[in-house]
């Protein structure tokens, strides 16, 4: 099925200057970027992005780190979008994500940063329900 998707090339991929790096394997791979749009997220952007994870012992860090700098944020298409590129982020600890996956070939030797969060370069929806709340966040 085609799906849409979203991708955030988080803020240790816009600072390290990875945007066209990731986009281009993320194409290369047979997807499409549709459109992107730079923003800083204010906190409740990002405390909706991570809403799932309310509750959770390392939420406040992760709406910390998610809104601390711009972040590049991609509709992705493509048929089975959503899997297909789950699977090209690799593993979420970048430590444990293999080889050809985005995570796991550009991460940096600290993965953690000082809130304790896991600095893993992208998020991708995981899922159609996902990817519909997640969307309309950045595009309306
Ligand atoms: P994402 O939502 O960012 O695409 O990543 P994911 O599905 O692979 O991972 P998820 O379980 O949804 O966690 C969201 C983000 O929270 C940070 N995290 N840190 N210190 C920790 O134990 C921990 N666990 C999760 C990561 O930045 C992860 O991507
Ligand atoms: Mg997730």
């Amino acid at each position: 099925m085609a799906e849409k998707t979203l991708l955030l090339i988080k803020p240790d991929g816009v600072a390290r200057g990875l945007i066209d790096t990731i986009i281009k394997r993320v194409e290369a791979a047979g997807l499409k970027v549709e459109t992107k749009k730079q923003i800083t997220l204010t906190g409740e952007q990002a405390a909706e992005l991570y809403r799932p994870h309310l509750g959770k012992q390392f939420y406040p860090g992760l709406v910390k780190f998610i809104s601390s700098g711009p972040v590049m944020a991609c509709i992705v298409s493509g048929e089975q979008a959503i899997s297909r590129l789950r699977a090209l982020m690799g593993d979420t600890d970048p430590l444990a994500a293999e080889r050809g996956t985005i995570r796991g070939d550009l991460k940096e030797m600290a993965v953690i940063n000082e809130d304790g969060i896991i600095k893993n370069l992208v998020h991708g929806s995981d899922s159609l329900e996902s990817a519909a709340r997640e969307m309309p966040i950045f595009f309306k």
